[in-house]
């Protein structure tokens, strides 16, 4: 009888499930199920198969017969790239394609502001519309594991709750304008070294509650259309092929609907990509092209699994209108609505590192301001590889500072340190050009040190430009170190000696090693890669018509080994090995056989990254295992002080909810994020000392006081049961820790969940 009642009420239960649509992010993007059929069934085998890999460099095939478009790509993350030459990345040449360029992934991270992220995906979408492109290739969202990683600036952050709570909003930003993301690089692709061939070896734990979150909430919340397979391999398998991560946890557990593309070069077989769970290989056609009919005609392979994966491509098809060739490129690309919106994240995204004796902002009186330093005149717009932008114009941080302080305030500018250009691409230049340095290594040059310390001497003020750029920090190679290049800890030092008034700004998109420059630099600012508006933000804060409101999205370690996959010996890996991606990459392109690919993939080596780090990754490390950084994550001052108000706190079935005052006690209008951390005294499973849980940006009237409200759904405080493979609860006691910063604990309360 009890198994009779069982059944019937499941029957009724399916009953129920079959009658009601799928009305979850994911699940809308089957509504067309039934016309696709309706149209797989009209489609011959080679039309099908040649959906299913690349029909130029940055398009895959539609069926034109049926009235199907092809697919057209373009890259992001930061803006909607040039156009390129069919069949590779050169520039076509166009006139109207030059888009609005928005600050780097850490920048726009840096303003903790999920409005701020979702209007960013707006503005992204809106531009990749007027270029006639259905899906840009971002967000990218890999977690900062690595001071040095090379794309360290393209991600957003080294915690899965600030990367998925961004990454979830870019997300729907960039959908709601009728665009699909293709979020990238899924999964664990936190390093450049190796990246083709690299086998990250993370335990199931640390893969669920760290790496895989900013892509499980894009995914399942904001309903991505498209996912990246990464370069690297995840415990064993090519991402691209991995039954782990693609069939298992994407489309299994997350319900994911839509296609998923291989990064480019990134597919490595035939039988791997058709049964694990790739739709696109890109580029080329090696392995999902001819050979999956082979496959077929052999028996090896089935045509349903290939009407499966059309019908997952047309979901995302159905699903983006395209774009009608007459209309799309016929006004320029960047437009002020977007450029307006980068302003806005760039505004909100610098971050007072350190003002002693509140020398900014600048005062109201200064008449000379002495700007040393390359990187106040060098633009950031390209370089990187696949993520640089060519902008329809830039304003560098010298222009912002100029415009701004107006004709009354002279300015003055000298390079005061050689620039490191990086890898050249193409014929070195004739006459080495003398603002360039040969090493990045290379020491001050003791003619620009003299000219800038002889500006220093005569100003008010100096603001001194140092960081990296996007040679230096790049898609390709991650760096040696995060040490300040060419001489710039030297040149600053000279500065400090010339005139104490002195404030850094730090252009780059990662981490630097502050140790020699912070004791000469009484302010310290991080002003990122910033985009078309960066030097117009910049001038904003450092003249004080607003307060920073910027927080670190990453730790400054003090030194590099400090940081936990240095201090654990995963990182740098010892085997030796050229950048096995390119040779991979060529090797496609040049069309070898087979064989001879076979070959050389053979001869390879086979690098491993070890994330026996596990969960530490970040703060979490710095904080569990009580190491001192030089700025702690979340960290970031204003220009005036908030007061935290006493913490209420409540836990219920579904959610933790904590509520207090916060007053702005200065004397201007400025935003606070304010930052809630757990800790879990008592715990049997282990957890790091703190985690971030929840965070909020507020903006306040000078001396206005607000009630702040913040959630913590009970689903993000669950850990990886790796003995049940399932999501648990620990009960217990929950210590909630609501500060400015990870070490700025301003108050605390406890619940019991
Ligand atoms: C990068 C991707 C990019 C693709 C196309 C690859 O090298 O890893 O992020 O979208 O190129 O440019």
């Amino acid at each position: 009888m009890h198994k009779l009642l069982t059944f019937l009420s499941g029957a009724a239960l399916l009953l129920s499930a079959c009658a009601r649509p799928d009305t979850t992010p994911q699940g809308r993007l089957a509504v067309n199920d039934k016309k696709i059929d309706a149209v797989i069934a009209q489609m011959t085998l080679e039309e099908k198969v040649a959906m299913l890999h690349s029909k130029t460099n940055m398009s895959s095939a539609g069926v034109p017969r049926l009235g199907i478009p092809d697919m057209q790509y373009a890259d992001g993350p930061f803006g909607i790239r040039e156009e390129g030459v069919p069949n590779g990345f050169q520039s076509a040449g166009w006139q109207l394609d030059s888009a609005t360029y928005f600050p780097t992934g850490s920048a726009l991270a840096a303003t903790w502001s999920e409005d701020l992220a979702r209007l960013y995906g707006k503005g992204m979408g809106i531009e990749a519309r007027l270029r006639g492109k259905d899906v840009i290739l971002g967000p990218a969202v890999n977690i900062q594991r690595l001071p040095v990683g090379g794309r360290t600036y393209e991600y957003l952050s080294e915690d899965p709750i600030l990367s998925a709570a961004l990454a979830l909003r870019y997300t729907e930003g960039v959908q709601e304008q009728g665009t699909a993301v293709c979020i990238k690089h899924f999964a664990v692709n936190n390093q450049e070294t190796n990246r083709g061939s690299v086998d990250a070896q993370v335990d199931e734990r640390t893969l669920r509650e760290i790496y895989l979150k900013p892509f499980e909430r894009a995914i399942v919340e904001g309903g991505a259309m498209s996912v990246m397979p990464a370069y690297n391999k995840v415990n064993g398998d090519y991402c691209s092929e991995n039954e782990h991560l693609l069939n298992e946890i994407l489309r299994g557990e997350w319900g994911f609907k839509g296609m998923t593309v291989s990064d480019w070069g990134g597919t490595h077989s035939t039988m791997g990509a058709m049964l694990h769970g790739l739709n696109v290989q890109m580029t080329g056609d090696t392995y999902l092209g001819p050979p999956v009919i082979d496959s077929i005609k052999t028996g090896a392979l089935t045509e349903k699994l290939v009407d499966e994966k059309v019908r997952q491509i047309l979901r995302v098809r159905y699903a983006i209108e395209s774009v009608p060739a007459d209309v799309a490129n016929t006004k320029m690309t960047s437009q002020p609505e977007c450029q307006d919106i980068a302003r806005q994240v760039a505004e909100k995204s610098i971050v007072l590192l350190k003002n002693e004796g509140g020398i900014l902002p600048l005062a109201k009186d200064v008449k000379k301001i002495a700007v040393i330093g390359q990187n106040a005149v060098l633009k950031t717009q390209s370089g990187g590889m696949g993520a640089g932008v060519k902008a329809l114009y830039e304003v560098t941080p010298l222009d912002g500072i100029r415009k701004r302080a107006g004709d009354g305030v002279q300015v003055l500018y000298a390079p005061g340190y050689k620039n490191f250009p990086g890898r050249r691409w193409g014929p070195a230049p004739a006459k080495p050009n003398p603002l360039e340095a040969a090493a990045i290594d290379e020491g001050a040059d003791k003619k620009l040190l003299a000219e800038a310390v002889k500006l220093a001497k005569q100003a008010d003020i100096v603001i001194f430009f140092g960081g990296t750029n996007k040679s230096i920090e790049t898609e390709g190679s991650d760096r040696s170190s995060i040490d300040l290049p060419t001489g710039q800890n030297e040149v600053v030092k000279a500065l400090y000696a010339a005139n104490k008034n002195l404030v850094t700004v730090l252009i780059s998109g990662g981490p630097t090693d502050l140790r020699q420059l912070e004791p000469v630099s009484p302010a310290i600012v991080q002003g990122w890669w910033n985009g078309t508006e960066g030097g117009t933000a910049l001038a904003e804060v450092l003249f004080g018509d607003i307060a920073p409101s910027g927080k670190l999205p990453f730790t400054f370690p003090a030194k590099l080994e400090d940081s936990p996959a240095f201090a654990m010996g995963n990182f740098p890996d010892k085997t030796q090995g050229g950048d096995l991606f390119t040779l991979m990459y060529r090797a496609d392109a040049t069309r070898m056989t087979r064989e001879e690919r076979q070959k050389m993939l053979d001869a390879m080596p086979k690098p491993v990254s070890k994330y026996t780090e596990g969960q530490l990754v970040g703060y979490r490390w710095f904080d569990t295992k009580g190491v001192k950084p030089m700025y702690a994550f979340g960290h970031g001052l204003s220009y005036v002080e908030f007061a935290y108000g006493p913490l209420t706190a409540s836990a219920g079935a579904d959610a933790v909810q904590v509520s207090f005052d916060l007053t702005n006690k200065g004397q201007m209008d400025a935003d606070e994020v304010v930052q809630l951390y757990v800790a879990r005294p008592g715990a049997k499973v282990e957890w790091p000392a703190k985690e971030l849980k929840a965070f909020a940006r507020v903006t306040l009237k000078a001396g206005e006081t607000k009630a702040v409200s913040l959630t913590i759904p009970v689903k993000d405080l669950r850990y990886w049961n790796v003995d049940k493979n399932a999501w648990d609860l620990e009960h217990g006691t929950l210590q909630l820790l609501l500060g400015a910063a990870s070490d700025d604990i301003r108050q605390q309360a406890e619940v019991a969940i």
